[in-house]
């Protein structure tokens, strides 16, 4: 790949499509980065536009509001010329194919393209035909690695080491490329992760990846620094998970009682969209002590910025 023909290209892939890829010192550069441009961002600082020659097609075929918006922002802030394809108003309506739809982007010299699918492994198979990076923003019930990065980042300016919290995530684990993503980098950061879900809800053989499994939220919520909520996936469930949403709430549903389990300090997640009164109460989600909510949205532009410079000029910019 053209990336990594130039050595100080080579510590980051030429495309990110899973944080499995990345190493530990290439997270922390990225990460320390992304910092940098959390705080720029804060201050209005005069951000320097790196990517002013570097154009970036954001093509999506699943809805987002968080990462298509955050992506083309952080492109914009960067100086790149940013453009985003709506999948639904694109010449795939009229059956062209995503392989004949990434050759044709690719044939318009894109640096970056930034990749949300439903079906996992969708993003990797484009990557293998286009020579510009590929960054995955969510593909099936995979992976959504720069969720887990602005993640990551949210922990760390908040709980200042990753390693050693005891972080629990909660909810859909079974449809969630989140946890997955989540799961696999903030286990490589040194935390230790726990799952908590209806049994119906938990990935078969989910504790191969070292992590613990509770059913019963009140036990699980025990002794946790973070509590990280997820969205139950309706859109994805064949069948039924869940006797009610009322129910769901009752056993798997964030609210005082149940949070009084985790440490007096725990902090509360969620990557959105959240449903108010399903997956959490709407004042303990609202509550600016506790909830990092909006700090994680504010860190997606920051670490989507760090990764298209990483991607784009390499490691020392
Ligand atoms: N967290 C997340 O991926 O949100 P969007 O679906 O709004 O992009």
């Amino acid at each position: 790949m053209k990336l990594l023909k130039d050595s100080k290209r080579a510590l980051l892939k030429p495309h990110l499509l899973s944080v499995e890829d990345l190493s530990i010192p290439e997270v922390d550069i990225l990460l320390n980065k992304a910092n940098f441009y959390a705080d720029a961002n804060k201050q209005k600082g005069k951000i320097e536009k790196t990517l002013k020659r570097s154009t970036v097609i954001t093509l999506f075929f699943e809805t987002s509001t968080r990462t298509k918006t955050s992506f083309e922002l952080a492109a914009k802030r960067l100086g790149a010329n940013s453009i985003g394809i709506n999948a639904s108003a694109s010449a795939i309506k009229k059956g062209e194919t995503l392989i004949d739809t990434a050759m044709t982007l690719n044939a318009m010299h894109a640096d970056v393209l930034i990749v949300r699918h439903p079906d996992s492994g969708a993003v990797k198979l484009l990557s293998e035909k286009v020579n510009c990076a590929v960054i995955n923003a969510g593909d099936g019930t995979h992976e959504h690695p720069t969720q887990a990065l602005l993640d990551a980042l949210t922990i760390k300016r908040n709980k200042k080491n990753i390693k050693n919290l005891n972080i629990a995530i909660c909810g859909d684990v079974l449809h969630s490329r989140v946890a997955r993503s989540n799961i696999l980098l903030l286990s490589k950061l040194g935390a230790r992760l726990r799952v908590i879900a209806p049994p119906t809800l938990i990935p078969k053989n989910i504790e191969n990846l070292g992590i613990e499994v509770f059913t019963d939220m009140k036990k699980g919520l025990v002794d946790c620094d973070i509590v990280m909520m997820l969205r139950l996936q309706m859109e994805r469930m064949k069948g039924l998970y869940v006797p009610s949403t009322k129910e769901y709430f009752k056993f798997y549903g964030l609210d005082h009682e149940k949070l009084k389990k985790a440490k007096k300090d725990a902090l509360i997640m969620h990557p959105g969209p959240m449903n108010r009164g399903i997956e959490i109460d709407s004042s303990l989600a609202d509550n600016l002590d506790r909830s990092l909510i909006h700090q994680q949205v504010e860190m997606g532009v920051a670490v989507r910025m760090a990764c298209l410079e990483m991607l784009t000029l390499g490691i020392d910019k």
